[in-house]
């Protein structure tokens, strides 16, 4: 694999608008595929892993999906969910094909099995085949079949974290809304600090008092961290930092110094 080889989580909160049911926030996915745009020119391969916002969280939360299982009227909301989730991904993919990227949606449910809501089977090969080929895999946080619970609601973090792991990625980006870690909740404390580098060992000691979204089925900041601390272990650094601006991507790709959070390993 291309030694600038990058795993990109677009986070759904950055690219919907959060509380107005499946609505996008087109501005910023265009800015997103113009950064995408010039670090393909440039060489980069990259994996684009997108959240669900306004579109997966509440038609999931509604139907309690991320409970597993438990009645049958929660096969309508799973489709349903499955349905919203593919429309957001066509949104990007139809911005990013316009941008002029190869661009091939790729829906987790069909690749994935989980287990009490881990991920445990993922048949990485199509992403991998296609990567090689120079394509650029579109995947999302899916609804997923669980050998425990029936089926269970698979985030767009554990995808990203999975695949930056199995293929082994030179970074995993964490698009998102806020422009990284802070040592306290930047909201009620103005006096709060972004956190630039820390390494696992300084993360582990930080009690990051985090916030978690009202309607997020897979568990918001917590679980973000999880899995950024489990690739920032595996030896790969992870970026968390605002997509919100035009650039961001390319400067956490490339790692110029900005306005970010790097986890090291
Ligand atoms: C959620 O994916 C997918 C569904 C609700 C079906 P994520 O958990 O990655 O979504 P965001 O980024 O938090 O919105």
């Amino acid at each position: 694999m291309s030694s600038r080889f990058l795993v990109i989580k677009l986070g759904g909160s950055a690219i919907t608008v959060k509380g107005k049911p499946l609505t996008p926030r087109l501005p910023i996915i265009k800015k997103v595929a113009e950064d995408l745009v010039k670090l393909y020119q440039e060489g980069f391969k990259f994996i684009v892993v997108h959240g669900g916002g306004s579109y997966g969280h509440p038609i999931a939360s509604k139907y309690s999906l991320h409970k597993g299982f438990f009645h049958v009227g929660q096969l309508r909301g799973f489709s349903e969910t499955e349905l919203a989730m593919r429309d957001i991904n066509h949104i990007l993919a139809s911005s990013f094909y316009d941008a002029g990227l190869p661009v091939v949606p790729m829906h987790p449910s069909c690749m994935v099995v989980a287990c009490k809501g881990e991920l445990t089977d993922f048949y990485v090969r199509p992403v991998k085949l296609a990567l090689g080929l120079g394509l650029i895999p579109l995947l999302h946080g899916d609804v997923t079949m669980d050998v425990k619970w029936g089926f269970s609601v698979i985030s767009g973090d554990q995808l990203a974290s999975f695949l930056a792991i199995s293929l082994k990625a030179d970074k995993l980006i964490f698009g998102m809304d806020v422009k990284g870690l802070f040592d306290r909740d930047p909201r009620s404390h103005p006096e709060a600090k972004l956190l630039r580098r820390v390494n696992v060992k300084e993360l582990n000691l930080i009690d990051l008092r985090v916030s978690e979204g009202i309607y997020d089925v897979t568990g918001g900041m917590r679980a973000k961290l999880k899995e950024a601390l489990k690739v920032a272990s595996s030896g790969i650094p992870v970026y968390l930092g605002s997509i919100l601006e035009k650039g961001m991507v390319i400067k956490m790709a490339k790692g110029i110094p900005g306005d970010y959070t790097v986890i090291l390993p």
